[in-house]
């Protein structure tokens, strides 16, 4: 960890202005939002700022009444934003497309039209199961504009998880599309949208996107093209926003836990909108001139925050791509910023490394001159790879914006804010916690941790853009996060602070992995792999990779009558992928005989991480059979050195 901070070329007094603006929301929170929270149009402005009377269900702005689709686009085909760009999206062939604030406006209102046919009516819950094209965000909007909550599965997962994701939310309507492409083939969504719907009987309508060009079959009475229904209604309709409450569930996302079973976290409209609003102007200090291009895919929270509302909002030209990062080749990127003029990338840490393994060359030969910020975010940036974007990137000019946050938090926490002042940066650390953000690292029993200390990352009071709830599960909601310190939010994030008030993250403190800076739990592969019918026992841990943060790596016990062998291993890995998705494929999978478990008999995970690590096993004494660890240690070892 290094702590040198490097020269800017920002004059600046350090701190003292955002240290200004951080005490006075502290100091006085609902004066702070009452004021902040009126840069959005409300149809009717709150009776109260913040609702604590039923903790830790707190409710924000309540009584105050707005619309999120009306937000992002009525308010500004009123202005000199009408015919601004909303989207420049382009495809992995190099197909681009444009698409302006009105005409974007005029597909929400066409496809809000199409669902309120269908039956769509405020609280509906829709689901959204899309490759990162225009329709995902005209879907998220039209959805947003009847106050019915939408539910966005990644793309990436498998039928089994789109399934439990809809069947949790009780979803009525999917959209999808025929394929998605990853370097020119194609991934077939609507087939895997088939299966899933098989075990999905709540929804009763599905919207097809032509979008692959791939033969698909579709139901009869229930699948309707995408096309044929936005052409069956007038191309000038106009479906009024519905008035939703401030506290009214504007969407839901599942994220992955230490139990098996995803979470369905619920934001609500008017804190989220305003906390996303607010968190990516102090961030990145945008402005009517940037092309901001957040890469992430939107099926995650900084897709729905910092790719749909926040930039919308703003009024933002945002850049979308949809293709692998390295076709045809590995500048794809570069020239894309070039060609597009894109002034802020945000990205991951992953992406960052695997370019600087890449080479430098890549990114020299084009022109990113029109670049002035770099952003990042979803699992800790190591200082290599925050010195590579700096240099490579940034020119050792730009500032690198490190913004830490989780899709319970809605947007950015803690993270170096452009639009108040920069601080001096430290490679490394998202800095500071941001206005609204009072943070502090606890050690076990819940004391401050002395700085310099590792210890848990609480946030002790609400934010506008928390969580509301967990969907239909609020016992859960008070366990997970409200429960391991008693009534102060738990991040399960392990970090430390500095002597200078800077924030480190050191990783999850929880059975969670960050694989490729995408969260999975390892009791979610576990459940997996044990519904496999060669598989009696399994335990996942993370190793850490070079690129990608963690990986998972799975240690399985076979039932009496399989055999290991690699064309087992090969089925299992298919069968992961089936079953979750392929971020959860394991990188490696060890057959072993026995798992290694404490008298109680819980599996010793840190055994199997410390083995994996190659580093110390530490105390064993609690180890029902010494045997065991031996044989983990054999197995890695018949694995030919590939692990530790
Ligand atoms: C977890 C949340 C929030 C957007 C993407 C991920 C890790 C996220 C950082 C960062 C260190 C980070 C944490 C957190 N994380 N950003 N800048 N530095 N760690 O959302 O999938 O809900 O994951 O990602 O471990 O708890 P998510």
């Amino acid at each position: 960890m290094s702590e040198t901070s490097l020269p800017f070329h920002m004059k600046f007094e350090p701190g003292k202005l955002r240290k200004e603006e951080w005490e006075r929301s502290i100091k006085d929170p609902e004066g702070y939002w009452d004021e902040k929270a009126r840069a959005l149009d409300w149809f009717k402005t709150w009776d109260k700022v913040l609702d604590e009377s039923n903790k830790p269900f707190y409710k924000w702005f309540v009584g105050g009444v707005l619309n999120a689709s009306y937000n992002c686009l009525d308010r500004h085909i009123k202005t000199d934003k009408k015919n601004k760009v909303a989207y420049i999206w382009e495809g992995e062939d190099g197909q681009v497309k444009t698409i302006t604030y009105y005409q974007l406006y005029r597909e929400v209102n066409k496809l809000a039209k199409v669902l309120q046919d269908l039956g769509v009516r405020r609280g509906d819950r829709i689901a959204l199961y899309l490759p990162m094209i225009p329709e995902l965000p005209i879907a998220m909007l039209a959805a947003a504009r009847l106050g019915a909550p939408h539910v966005v599965v990644f793309s990436g997962f498998s039928a089994e998880a789109l399934a439990d994701r809809i069947n949790n939310a009780g979803a009525k309507i999917l959209v999808t599309a025929d394929g998605s492409l990853r370097r020119g083939k194609v991934i077939e969504l609507k087939k895997i949208a088939d299966a899933a719907l098989e075990k999905s009987p709540s929804v009763e309508k599905v919207l097809v996107v032509k979008y692959a060009g791939n033969n698909i079959s579709m139901k009869e009475g229930r699948d309707l093209f995408y096309s044929d229904a936005i052409n069956g209604v007038p191309a000038n309709t106009y479906v009024k926003p519905e008035p939703t409450n401030s506290s009214d569930p504007l969407f839901l996302l599942y994220t992955s836990g230490t139990t098996g079973k995803p979470k369905g976290v619920e934001h609500g409209t008017g804190g989220y909108l305003v906390w996303v609003y607010w968190t990516l102007k102090w961030a990145f200090d945008v402005n009517d001139t940037d092309i901001w291009w957040c890469t992430a895919d939107i099926g995650w929270i900084t897709g729905h925050s910092y790719v749909v509302y926040a930039p919308l909002m703003l009024g933002l030209t945002s850049f979308m791509y949809d293709g692998a990062p390295d076709a045809p080749q590995p500048d794809r990127w570069w020239d894309m910023v070039e060609r597009h003029g894109v002034t802020i990338i945000y990205t991951s840490p992953t992406a960052i490394r695997m370019f600087m393994k890449f080479g430098d060359d890549w990114v020299l030969r084009h022109d990113v001159s029109t670049l002035r910020a770099l952003g990042t975010v979803g699992e800790p940036i190591n200082p290599e790879a925050w010195l590579w974007y700096y240099r490579t990137l940034g020119k050792e000019k730009l500032p690198i914006i490190d913004t830490w946050w989780q899709t319970e938090t809605g947007g950015f926490m803690i993270s170096p804010t452009l639009g108040i002042e920069l601080v001096p940066l430290k490679p490394g650390s998202a800095t500071f916690p941001l206005p609204g953000i009072l943070s502090e690292v606890l050690d076990d029993n819940g004391d401050p941790a002395p700085d310099g200390q590792r210890g848990y990352l609480v946030i002790k009071t609400p934010w506008p853009g928390m969580l509301q709830t967990l969907w239909q599960d609020p016992e859960r909601y008070k366990t997970v996060y409200f429960s391991r310190f008693e009534g102060t939010y738990y991040t399960s994030d392990y970090a430390i602070r500095d002597p200078d008030g800077y924030i480190w993250f050191l990783g999850r403190a929880d059975e969670v992995l960050k694989v490729a800076g995408h969260r999975i739990g390892t009791v979610e592969i576990e459940s997996a792999l044990v519904s496999h019918p060669s598989i009696a026992e399994a335990a996942v841990i993370g190793k850490a990779d070079e690129i990608k943060g963690d990986v998972p790596v799975a240690f399985v016990v076979l039932r009496g009558n399989y055999m290991p062998s690699d064309a087992l291993k090969a089925e299992v890995s298919k069968h992961i992928r089936n079953t979750v998705g392929p971020i959860a494929v394991p990188a490696d999978i060890m057959f072993v005989n026995k798992l290694p478990k404490t008298r109680s008999g819980k599996i010793m995970r840190r055994l199997l991480k410390a083995v994996v690590g190659g580093a110390s096993l530490g105390d064993i004494s609690t180890l029902e059979d010494g045997a065991s660890v031996e044989e983990v240690k054999k197995a890695l070892e018949e694995m030919g050195g590939r692990i530790g």
